[in-house]
């Protein structure tokens, strides 16, 4: 199998023995309240999803990361794992110190062991991550809500936060690694989407695996912008799609727990990386992969992956160009395969498709199949926002 990233899957999971220490220390430690994004950062640090990292970055790591898009020892990584906290937060809390880091129910999930705390520039790290700081970009803005300092260190999960109602799709890296090598399969696309599965994502799925023994759809379940179809309705959008038009037997179904950062080029080499921990051996990025407005090219989230080495990346990247439905070849293709005008394709953009669903309205049915159209529309209308 693909070794994970760095060589070694982590695992952060504290040992019973220390998880009942550290809960029943819990109310004498300092403790930081962590908001969601954070607490999935947790998990899938502990889970190994983003291995190498141990913990929180350090200053040398995160600085190193925006500037180079590799961690301090060289290893390519593209986004800052960090935990931000208010600087009057952060002054209470003394270096060496073990930091209690719970929910925002209360409840104690892990243990930060505080190596440092730093302070950062919010317009550079918009600059250099978003390549924007322009506030209407949805990282730009998490990034000018959150605290002023990042606590770094390694990290230990105590209790994992609860999952429902993904609960059967939750699968650690290691668990998806176990269920490829059961499968048998040698190759393995792993599939990123925040979005419903529609006709184009469903074309380059099935041309990818043409190529590869398997197929890992694993939809981003973290946070996402308000306007995103939220996650429970897209997975059943998934799981009708797979029932009816997918063999069984090549396709694993699995959440990915982590936010969407919207960081475009820089998050589709992030995305891949994490597919690689999963055990993918290969990874789509298609169009504006991670995009969000107009701030990305269509295809930089392609382009990135030239500064970096194949062998340095280490799962390969199974590049697509725009899909569309083309009424003349009465097919999906791309501009590779389709000789005819643009007056001839079908194209609608997520914004213009999320507000036809949430008015009832039907998308065609070359756009995405009836029944994920029924599953998103009753979805939407009746407990969506
Ligand atoms: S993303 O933010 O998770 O990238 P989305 O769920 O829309 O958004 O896309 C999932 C994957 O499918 C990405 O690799 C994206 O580039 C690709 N993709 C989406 N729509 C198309 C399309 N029409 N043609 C080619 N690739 C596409």
């Amino acid at each position: 199998m693909l070794p994970p990233h760095g060589g070694k899957l982590i695992s952060r999971f504290a040992t019973p023995e220390q998880a009942k220490m550290w809960l029943e220390s819990s109310g004498q430690l300092p403790s930081i309240v962590l908001d969601p994004w954070a607490l999935s950062d947790l998990e899938l640090i502990a889970t190994g999803a983003f291995s190498p990292l141990t913990g929180f970055m350090t200053e040398k790591d995160y600085r190193s990361v925006l500037k180079t898009m590799r961690l301090a020892d060289g290893t390519v990584w593209t986004i800052p794992v960090t935990l931000p906290v208010t600087r009057k937060e952060a002054a209470d809390l003394n270096i060496g110190s073990r930091v209690s880091l719970t929910g925002q129910n209360g409840k104690p999930y892990g243990i930060l062991i505080l190596e440092g705390k730093y302070s950062y520039d919010k317009e550079e790290e918009a600059l250099l991550l978003y390549g924007t700081t322009d506030l209407n970009h949805p990282g730009v803005q998490k990034i000018f809500e959150k605290g002023d300092t990042y606590l770094a260190g390694p990290i230990y999960l105590l209790e994992r936060p609860t999952h429902s109602p993904f609960e059967k799709y939750f699968k650690d890296p290691a668990e998806v690694r176990a269920e490829i090598q059961t499968k048998g399969w040698k190759t393995v696309v792993g599939f990123q989407t925040r979005n419903p599965i529609h006709r184009a994502h469903e074309y380059i799925q099935k041309t990818a695996l043409e190529m590869a023994d398997g197929l890992l759809i694993h939809p981003l379940i973290g946070e996402t912008k308000k306007d995103d179809i939220p996650a429970d309705i897209r997975m059943q959008s998934y799981e009708v799609l797979i029932k009816g038009y997918f063999p069984k037997d090549r396709v694993v179904l699995a959440v990915y727990p982590a936010a969407m950062r919207y960081a475009g080029p820089r998050e589709a080499v992030f995305h891949a990386i994490v597919r690689k921990n999963y055990g993918c051996t290969h990874f789509i990025v298609g169009r504006d992969h991670a995009g969000v407005g107009n701030y990305y090219g269509t295809y930089d989230a392609q382009k990135i992956f030239d500064h970096f080495s194949e062998a340095e990346i280490g799962i390969q990247i199974l590049k697509f160009e725009h899909a569309f439905y083309c009424l003349v070849c009465q097919s999906m293709c791309t501009s590779k395969t389709c000789p005819h005008g643009r007056e001839h394709h079908l194209h609608l953009s997520g914004t213009k498709v999320r507000q036809m669903l949430r008015n009832g309205e039907w998308p065609p049915e070359e756009f995405s199949r009836p029944e994920v159209i029924k599953t998103l529309i009753n979805g939407m209308t009746q407990d969506g926002p």
